[in-house]
């Protein structure tokens, strides 16, 4: 009887086993408060738990690996990873060469300039004979707006956008153009530096996934859109985000 109970036991673990959910592996760059950033050792945020709820719904299990912004595109067209979420905005060039979800938020590019500096106004940055020096993380649509707008020669690329708030702050460079919430998070610590209202560019937050992969394109869309519908994304959010900034932040 032992002997039946103990091969039942080692048969049921491997049954275990094998039923153990498959792995979905999502990139981001995890210096973007609050939707990825360190929390001790593990990646939190807006995105890591919509992606964990979508993975749940899915049944996959979800593991978070953290890369360089720029790498997150291609990483996914070439299937290094099954999909990049990250804050990232969907763009005509980003669709060329990956697929995107259905959006799950809306960010807003924002300008963080020194207190009492002298850009007042996104305008000053076009104003005639103006050569200030943008810092931007590189590969975000900052990045790429900036440069096609000032010249390469006018813009800074980071690796983070913390690294570019950081070098703003001890006034290496006369201002910085980052996502919105990230630039409230990041200039927290800082009293020498401000936010200026802008709404130089309103983008939406989607996932990108290869283009070949629809049958994964499907199965986000369906859960996202179940998790939209069913207020699951909307109180993610509100968790990060306080209220009035989260009505902004949410899909349209
Ligand atoms: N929304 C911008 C873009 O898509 C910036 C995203 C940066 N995200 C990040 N996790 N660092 O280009």
């Amino acid at each position: 009887m032992k002997k039946i109970i103990a091969i039942l036991l080692v048969a049921m673990l491997a049954l275990c086993a094998v039923a153990e959910a498959p792995v979905l592996t999502m990139g981001t760059n995890a210096a973007f408060k609050p939707y990825e950033f360190y929390e001790g050792t593990e990646i939190v945020g807006i995105d890591a738990e919509i992606a964990a709820a979508i993975c749940e719904k899915l049944g996959y299990q979800l593991e978070i690996i953290d890369m360089d912004f720029a790498t997150l595109i291609p990483a996914v067209a070439s299937g290094k990873i099954d999909f990049a979420m990250a804050g990232m905005t969907v763009t005509e060039e980003r669709l060329q060469s990956v697929n995107f979800s259905v959006s799950y938020a809306t960010g807003v590019q924002s300008i963080i300039v020194p207190v009492d500096g002298p850009i007042k106004d996104i305008d000053d940055l076009y104003a005639e004979g103006a050569a200030y020096t943008i810092g931007v993380q590189e590969g975000t649509t900052g990045d790429i707006y900036c440069t096609d707008d000032f010249g390469d020669e006018n813009v800074l690329k980071f690796k983070t956008g913390p690294d570019a708030v950081a070098a703003l702050a001890a006034g290496k460079i006369d201002c910085v153009v980052l996502d919105n919430n990230p630039a409230k998070a990041y200039i927290e610590t800082y009293d020498n530096l401000v936010l200026l209202e802008s709404d130089y560019a309103v983008e939406d937050y989607a996932i990108a996934i290869a283009l070949e992969n629809t049958e994964l394109k499907e199965k986000i869309d369906a859960a996202l859109n179940e998790l939209i519908a069913d207020g699951t994304v909307a109180e993610i959010i509100l968790k990060y985000i306080p209220i009035e900034e989260a009505e902004e932040a949410a899909a349209e």
